[in-house]
């Protein structure tokens, strides 16, 4: 639990796929809040966490299970505002003496349309100007009867009890999802919620800097802490940051593995050693990295090679720096939360991901993650009240394993050069034709193929290469952006004109799933 000194909202999980969007649609209201699992929280918890309100998430469990998942009772006796989401709502009924009913014949799944009841609430402000609201439901059971104290605000076909409140106890309980992008006008109900709660609005990132430099200074004393920087978002702020609250006594060390883009590791190095004054061990390691891949050319071998030799590496240069204690880590939030788990079993492993988590222990480092509160786009909020500079912050996420999982089959220095060279070009593009805020990720990979083509009057026998842009919130899925004809011809051109070794580009349309955004 944090130690958080802003008026605090508590999320109960009840395990529905879309609880952290209530927790980023607080935070966008500028309320700060934490999302627990509703197992763990206890009476004891809720007493020490002292929420200033409380909402109880969705889920998939029915009232009707043995075992259903509740909250503890005293959640209805600490005297604060409680919203009940779906699940949350049929579980506050019930506990409350209202009577949820089995879902035969009336589930509601997708698009429903609510209208007001008639009776006024301050949770309504803004609702039902325009005649009825749109709303997401999903939900299979749903309240027959309610709780004694309570009234109807609005109805749907499927649910006679969509909106209803308790104004006397302030409590309040909705059948569809607020939270999510499919009810239009949800956020200004959460918003209602969050006033009538007294919610004043405290969480802005000018504040959490202040009290995260604060903290930093306060964990780490007089000693030393090192930072792995990877030129992304996530560590640089937390660099930054750190940098901000304990000046020379941080380090970074940016472990360049020979598999940046074109012009990356310049970049970083000038940026945080010229501009920022922040020293820097930059540890060029290139020949290591890929002399250990030469002649691999299974996915995760790779993978886990780079994630080895970038332990060892890391630990040779952060050995070097005398005294150092802490590790500083640009861990989020959505890392931190803990999932609430119906099935149990461990989820199949698609992809090795590059990780140093086992590292501080194996070092005998303490932790610094500054951002572990924080959700991404909150981390570049924070970017910009640093004084980063906006290019930089509004970067493409780049993989830890950089290049090697672009250039499928075995990697060689030759095909990096024609990649590196042929994806700042489509990068260049994307820029020069004002795309690249409208696309999460784009990039391109190198084919371990070479096709006949004909130059001029001779023949040629080069790279096929695919070009990669997907749509994107979180990563998890995506879509592949639709560039006009114009731009891929114009783009195919350049490629093969100015970069030799390719005479061929495609590009990839595959959304994920079934694909995934990196080729390996
Ligand atoms: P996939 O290919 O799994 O990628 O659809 C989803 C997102 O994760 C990034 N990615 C990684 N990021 N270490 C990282 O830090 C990794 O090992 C790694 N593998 C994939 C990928 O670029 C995309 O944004």
């Amino acid at each position: 639990m944090s130690t958080s000194s802003h008026d605090r909202l508590l999320i109960i999980d009840f395990g529905s796929q879309v609880t952290q969007l209530i927790a980023r649609r607080a935070r966008e209201l500028h309320v700060y809040c934490e999302i627990h699992p509703f197992q763990k929280v206890t009476e004891d918890f809720l007493r020490q966490f002292a929420p200033r309100a409380v909402i109880l998430s969705g889920g998939p469990a029915s009232v009707f299970d043995e075992g259903a998942p509740h909250p503890p009772e005293a959640v209805f006796s600490l005297g604060v505002p409680v919203l009940g989401i779906c699940y949350g709502q049929q579980v506050m009924m019930q506990m409350l003496g209202g009577r949820v009913e089995r879902g035969h014949g009336t589930a509601e799944f997708g698009r429903a349309f609510v209208t007001p009841s008639g009776a006024e609430s301050a949770l309504l402000e803004g609702w039902f100007a325009q005649g009825p609201e749109q709303v997401w439901m999903s939900h299979g059971d749903h309240v027959a009867e309610l709780a004694p104290g309570f009234r109807v605000l609005a109805t749907s076909p499927g649910a006679p009890f969509a909106i209803v409140e308790d104004p006397k106890r302030h409590f309040y309980a909705v059948q569809f999802h607020p939270e999510v992008h499919h009810t239009p006008n949800g956020r200004r109900l959460l918003e209602n919620f969050m006033r009538l709660a007294g919610f004043t609005g405290d969480w802005t990132m000018g504040a959490y800097k202040e009290e995260a430099i604060r903290k930093i200074r306060e964990q780490v004393g007089d000693r030393r802490v090192i930072c792995g920087l990877s030129g992304g978002v996530d560590s640089s702020v937390a660099a930054v940051l750190i940098h901000e609250a304990i000046g020379d006594r941080l380090t970074c060390v940016f472990v360049d593995h020979g598999l940046l883009r074109q012009g990356e590791a310049e970049e970083v190095v000038s940026m945080f050693r010229d501009h920022y004054n922040i020293p820097l061990i930059h540890a060029d390691e290139s020949e290591l990295f890929l002399g250990e891949l030469e002649g691999v050319s299974d996915p995760e071998t790779k993978r886990k090679t780079i994630g080895r030799l970038f332990i060892d590496v890391f630990q040779k240069y952060a050995g070097q720096i005398e005294g150092a204690e802490f590790l500083a880590q640009g861990t989020l939030y959505p890392d931190v939360i803990e999932s609430v788990s119906f099935s149990g079993g461990p989820s199949v492993t698609i992809k090795s991901h590059h990780n140093v988590g086992g590292l501080p222990e194996k070092m005998g480092l303490k932790l610094v993650e500054p951002l572990r509160e924080l959700f991404k786009d909150e981390v570049r909020a924070l970017g910009r009240e640093l004084g980063l500079p906006e290019s930089f912050i509004g970067r493409h996420p780049f993989p830890g394993p950089g290049l090697a999982i672009r250039c499928p089959g075995e990697i060689t220095r030759e095909k990096l050069e024609i990649l590196r060279r042929a994806d700042a070009i489509f990068i260049d593009q994307i820029r020069r034709h004002g795309l690249y805020d409208e696309i999460w990720q784009a990039f391109v990979a190198i084919l371990p193929v070479k096709t006949v083509g004909v130059m001029g009057d001779g023949r040629t026998y080069d790279y096929a290469c695919a070009l990669r842009a997907v749509t994107s919130v979180d990563g998890m899925t995506a879509d592949y952006y639709p560039f006009s004809h114009e731009f891929l011809g114009e783009t195919a051109t350049r490629i093969i004109n100015e970069v030799k070794g390719i005479n061929r580009v495609t590009y990839d349309i595959t959304s994920k799933p079934p694909g995934t955004i990196e080729w390996e």
